[in-house]
């Protein structure tokens, strides 16, 4: 443990206002989130920053089509991040806007320190450019599609700021040299020290085509580029231009995806190193959440929504899966089976049931305090050594960023509790002075157990592991206890238990993944309901987007409809999903093609007798998985009665295969 309070300072990326996040932001997130509330624990003074990229060509767009001012427009959707954040339990101490004149101020500066060192030069830039990614493309030629997100590129031309990159190859190799930690995991770096070694080149950091962006001082039409302006935001959060008064200054650790890399360890070290300022100590680059073995993102229509999970199941649940699952570092594939395959083993049958037994008993036997140990036994010592021993193991893994094996360091303690209880029973035992000396140290042991599990996973579910806490009487915070002195014996005999509630209830498979899919599906057709940005929600269904500024109106004009497109379908094919009770999978021809299309009808239509119905289809709906079956498009019913029954929308008179509904 550091001797006075150490600094440490940890960051997520600033995330795009131009949509919502998903379970791949959210992942990052709780990374970040999870090393805060550890260090914190470890006695450290932590500061964590996450945040929203504001600016751009696609907020203007998207502002635009909204029909708001972009500064109305970031607000709302900054609100509905934020929002996000709280409910998932992610506790930043700085929540940065790009358009916070805090920040505003310390790009400024920072440009000004770069140009002064000579290293910002003025230029043209031709180029491809992608308006999604906010970046111009090397080497594409015009017509190409965007190497990383597939959407077609546009031809620029501008009067550009541009940043001398060429001049940092040997310092950035240098820099990688004598700070082998600076890039993690260790494949990534070999990846980046290529890319150096070939050769850098300059960079433009200023747009004059866009007007939603940064100023740059007297030099107006001149908006900084998204990238000098984002990164500056570690900075800026921490004090900019004062950074040393906070004491901050540099990062521990930027956690960020694959997917951003280059920008965190050569662009970034590259601006500080032109204004003389500070490197972070460290980026850490992690892999991506995968559906079906494609990076999430909403064009492809395979995002996992976190808010469903999190109220289905808790959102300790879901932060638990997301680093329980998957080797930080590396891709992982997200499947909702899984997600509730463990919550029902190592949730509720794990650490639920071991603080539920342990209570129930205690409350029996002992008046619901916590019993005196007396002589022990072998079996005690040993799970006593095994308890002491994880601890030790769970903070190296931790340190190391290995948190799936801290965890399973941590539910293998969960485990050999619950087998010494069952071996053990101390509910067969009687009411004799032996028994009951024997039903006491089982008990305390038990509870103890508990005691250091709730503290070592506090940091990954700190809502569940605070209510075992407080279960077994503890009144000081979990938050303040410090991992360090957490030791095999602490627990106070005589302690009064608090209440009991449930942890985890247990949950049904499949009603549970349909109860999340059909809040799933709720929330992207309410925000896809409202006139949405070219490639996000404008309106998101979150309690904060409600409460914030309105950005529907209440009636849409013809233009709005328009986009809808609706034909008429003929059903060729009809059966059930085996596991998926309220969902049907059609094969449905619109004229043009035959789409496969899964409707929630199962329960009121005969799949049989819907063979040649025609029906409504909405045809230029994202395609979308439900059950792990991809639906292309919506059979149009109406939704009946209390329990919502769903009736098809049909024709009293023949209609033409793929005629539009207008
Ligand atoms: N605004 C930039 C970052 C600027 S940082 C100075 C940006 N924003 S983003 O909204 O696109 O978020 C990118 C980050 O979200 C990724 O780097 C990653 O951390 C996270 N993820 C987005 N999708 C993901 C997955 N499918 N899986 C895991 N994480 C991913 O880029």
């Amino acid at each position: 443990m550091p001797e006075r309070k150490e600094k440490f300072y940890l960051t997520t990326p600033i995330y795009y206002t131009n949509g919502l996040p998903h379970v791949g932001h959210t992942y990052t997130t709780v990374v970040c989130d999870t090393v805060r509330r550890y260090k914190r624990m470890r006695g450290y003074d932590v500061v964590m920053t996450t945040g929203t990229d504001e600016h751009g060509v696609n907020v203007e767009r998207a502002a635009k089509k909204a029909g708001i001012p972009e500064s109305e427009f970031v607000a709302n959707m900054a609100e509905a991040w934020r929002a996000l954040w709280d409910e998932l339990g992610i506790a930043a101490d700085e929540f940065v806007r790009t358009t916070d004149i805090k920040h505003v101020r310390a790009v400024q500066w920072l440009f000004k320190l770069c140009k002064e060192n000579g290293y910002v030069y003025k230029g043209h830039y031709t180029g491809q450019y992608c308006i999604y990614d906010n970046a111009f493309v090397n080497d594409a030629k015009p017509g190409e599609n965007c190497p990383d997100c597939g959407r077609p590129l546009e031809t620029l031309t501008e009067q550009n700021y541009f940043f001398k990159l060429s001049a940092f190859q040997k310092p950035l190799l240098d820099f990688y040299r004598k700070n082998p930690d600076f890039i993690q995991p260790e494949s990534r770096k070999n990846e980046i020290v290529t890319f150096v070694e070939g050769g850098l080149k300059d960079l433009s950091i200023t747009r004059t085509t866009i007007r939603w962006g940064i100023p740059v001082p007297g030099e107006e039409p001149h908006v900084f580029y998204v990238w000098f302006d984002a990164l500056t935001a570690y900075l800026s959060a921490v004090g900019g231009p004062d950074y040393e008064k906070r004491g901050m200054w540099p990062a521990d650790v930027h956690f960020v995806g694959k997917d951003i890399i280059r920008f965190h360890t050569v662009y970034w070290p590259a601006f500080l190193m032109a204004a003389m300022l500070p490197l972070p100590k460290q980026v850490w680059a992690h892999g991506w959440f995968l559906m079906d073995a494609a990076k999430m993102s909403k064009s492809k229509g395979n995002v996992v929504l976190p808010r469903p999970i999190a109220n289905m199941l808790g959102m300790d649940a879901l932060r638990y899966f997301m680093l329980r699952e998957v080797v930080f570092g590396q891709d992982g594939n997200f499947s909702y089976d899984s997600l509730v395959t463990r919550y029902n083993s190592d949730l509720a049958n794990g650490l639920g049931n071991l603080a539920s037994r342990t209570a129930a008993l205690i409350e029996k036997n002992f008046a619901g305090r916590v019993p005196k140990p007396a002589e022990r036994q072998a079996q005690d010592d040993a799970l006593a050594k095994e308890a002491q021993s994880a601890i030790g193991e769970v903070l190296e893994r931790f340190d190391k960023m290995e948190f799936a094996r801290a965890l399973e360091a941590i539910w293998g303690v969960i485990a050999a509790a619950d087998k010494y209880l069952t071996t053990e029973q101390p509910w067969a035992l009687g009411t004799s002075e032996a028994d009951l000396e024997r039903k006491a140290t089982i008990l305390w042991t038990s509870a103890e157990l508990l005691r250091i599990v709730s503290a070592l996973a506090h940091p990954v579910l700190p809502d569940s592991t605070a209510k075992v806490w407080t279960l077994l009487g503890q009144t000081t915070s979990l938050d303040s206890v410090e991992l360090d002195g957490l030791r095999w014996g602490q627990l106070v005999p005589g302690t009064a238990l608090g209440k009991s509630q449930t942890l985890f209830p247990r949950v049904e498979k499949t009603e549970a993944i349909e109860r999340i899919e059909s809040m799933a599906n709720e929330e992207l057709n309410s925000a896809s309901a409202a006139p949405k940005p070219a490639s996000a929600p404008a309106a998101p269904a979150t309690t904060a987007a409600a409460t914030a500024a309105p950005v529907v109106p209440e009636k849409i004009g013809i233009e709005d409809f328009a986009k809808v497109e609706m034909r008429v379908g003929q059903i060729k094919t009809a059966e059930r999903i085996v596991g998926a009770d309220k969902l049907l999978k059609l094969t449905v021809d619109i004229g043009t093609e035959i789409r496969q299309i899964c409707a929630g009808i199962a329960q009121y239509y005969e799949p049989e007798a819907l063979i040649g119905r025609k029906v409504a289809v909405v045809v230029n709906l994202a395609p979308r998985k439900l059950r792990g079956v991809e639906s292309n498009g919506m059979v149009v019913a109406a939704s009946v009665g209390p329990e919502g029954r769903p009736v098809l929308a049909g024709f009293l008179e023949d209609v033409e295969v793929g005629a539009r509904l207008k």
